[in-house]
């Protein structure tokens, strides 16, 4: 277990991977609804649906669930480096809208299972409106987190 000292000099490290993995997540969290959308108009048993459940499932396990995993792993590094965060209504409003993200990634990973077993009852409609669900959180989160406001 690195110590505190080192969490402390590495800070800066801790931070740009954490961006890197953020990105690496968000693009998960937009990209598979979208796949979604046009995944639901389509005959399950088609050979165009067959290429969509690779496609997802690709996502979700070699991108997007390492990247959350990353994310909150160099996040909570960042807290044990400073643990002055934990005292800050930002850090506690940004945690509110990244366990919220979290939640988000999760009912994608549950609606893919339902593509995967033919058993999808939803419309291409309700994934478009999930599609804005991470984009609300992100800008959030960014202005929470960059401007720090309260
Ligand atoms: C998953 C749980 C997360 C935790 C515990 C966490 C925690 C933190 C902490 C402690 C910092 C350093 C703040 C500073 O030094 O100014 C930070 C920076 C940052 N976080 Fe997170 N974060 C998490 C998820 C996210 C997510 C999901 C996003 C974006 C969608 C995000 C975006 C950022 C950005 C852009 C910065 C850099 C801010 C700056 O340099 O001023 N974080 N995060």
């Amino acid at each position: 277990m690195p110590t505190l000292a080192a969490l402390a000099d590495a800070y800066l490290w801790l931070k740009a991977v954490h961006i890197v993995a953020v990105v690496a997540w968000m693009a998960g969290l937009l990209y598979l609804p979208r796949l979604f959308v046009y995944h639901a108009g389509i005959d399950p048993t088609s050979e165009a649906s067959a290429l969509f459940k690779v496609m997802e499932r690709r996502l979700l396990r070699a991108i997007m669930n390492p990247a959350m995993i990353a994310t909150w792993l160099l996040g909570c590094l960042m807290v044990l480096a400073e643990p002055g965060w934990l005292r800050d209504g930002w850090f506690h409003a940004k945690l509110a809208m990244v366990i919220a993200m979290t939640g988000m990634h999760m009912g994608m990973a549950r609606w893919r299972r339902d593509f995967e077993r033919n058993a999808n009852a939803r419309s291409g409609r309700f994934y478009r409106i999930a599609n804005e669900v991470p984009t609300v959180l992100l800008i959030g989160v960014v202005i929470l987190v960059v401007l720090k406001p309260f």
